[in-house]
């Protein structure tokens, strides 16, 4: 499979300009004072879908072949590639059909379909939903689509990082939430064209921790995935970003669900953000880590599709003062 390119970022860039506006990056002192360090919240929470995700699903559509946009797609996810892929798809008249595991976030349910995507809630994990999106493109001529393994994706999220370097230069660090790894190999890949001195530090749930392990391993591992984070939730490593994290990602972090709810009280609170889970997680690296001490680091809040439970939460909690 061929790695998507720096060029491949530009040019996606320039296909998104009249379709998604930059998402703001605000810093907030009541954070950095929370935090020890200067820290600046890029908000991809306003994407239409609440996630960015929606920049990888519009530049995979723009790029299929016409026989395959008439063909349609199948995917698996838990949640916002749902959403990303079913939102472009509706863009470019194509059918969508996505396999979302049995206990998904009823938002991103809801959501997804109200897109216009075929939902079918199948499994108890995201590898079982990847079996059953694998049995619906044999029987029903699909063209699978992975949400990990393709390049496509990681050149479309890697606008994000295009954005977010030209706005601010002299950043130590920017730390990117990771599941399948498509948004710390696109941070990756742009780092690599424009900053170069910038270090890029992806964080996992400890739940879930098949791609933190498989980038100290330098191979792809299968690992328990029990987060309740569900953007962060998956049981292996994807080849495609796992190889592009090789080559230039400096660390890979791991925080607990625990760190990470505290995470999204304190951008509730202090930034004014309702994050889900995943995030609040960069948040939550640079919160449980010294390194970033007195650093200045931009942390992705990846996404604001909270669920029932995660609002239910932050309504129940302490919050911090
Ligand atoms: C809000 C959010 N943040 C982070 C991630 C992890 O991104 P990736 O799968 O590209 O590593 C996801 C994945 O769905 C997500 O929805």
């Amino acid at each position: 499979m061929n790695e998507p390119t720096f060029d491949d970022v530009v040019r996606a860039a320039e296909f998104l300009r009249d379709r998604l506006p930059p998402t703001p990056m605000w810093n907030y002192p009541a954070l950095d004072s929370a935090a020890g360090a200067t820290v600046l919240v890029k908000h991809e929470n306003v994407q239409p879908v609440g996630a960015f995700k929606v920049r990888g699903g519009l530049v995979f559509f723009a790029g299929l072949a016409e026989a395959d946009r008439r063909r349609g797609v199948v995917t698996y996810s838990t949640g916002n590639h749902a959403q990303s892929m079913a939102y472009a798809a509706a863009r470019s008249g194509a059918r969508c059909v996505i396999a979302m595991p049995e206990g998904t976030n009823a938002v991103k349910v809801r959501a997804a379909r109200a897109l216009g995507a075929e939902v079918e809630l199948y499994g108890a994990s995201l590898a079982e939903s990847h079996k059953r999106a694998e049995e619906l493109a044999a029987d029903q001529d699909l063209l699978p689509v992975s949400p990990g393994d393709e390049p496509a994706l990681i050149a479309g999220v890697g606008t994000l990082y295009r954005e977010l370097f030209a706005a601010a230069d002299q950043l130590d660090a920017v730390v990117v939430p990771a599941g399948s790894g498509t948004g710390a190999a696109a941070a990756c890949l742009v780092a690599e064209g424009m900053a170069e001195h910038c270090e890029i530090i992806a964080v996992q749930s400890s739940s879930s921790p098949a791609g933190h392990d498989s980038w100290h391993a330098g191979e792809l591992l299968e690992r328990p995935n029990l987060t309740t984070v569900d953007g962060l939730a998956t049981g292996r490593a994807f080849g495609l970003p796992q190889r592009i994290l090789r080559r230039r990602l400096d660390d890979f972090r791991l925080v607990s669900d625990e760190q990470i709810a505290t995470a999204r009280r304190l951008l509730a609170t202090h930034a004014h953000t309702l994050a889900e889970g995943s995030g609040a997680a960069a948040l939550a690296a640079v919160l449980n880590d010294d390194r970033f001490a007195g650093k200045r680091v931009a942390v992705i809040c990846s996404g604001g599709n909270a669920s029932p439970e995660e609002l239910a939460e932050l309504a129940a909690a302490d919050m911090p003062g």
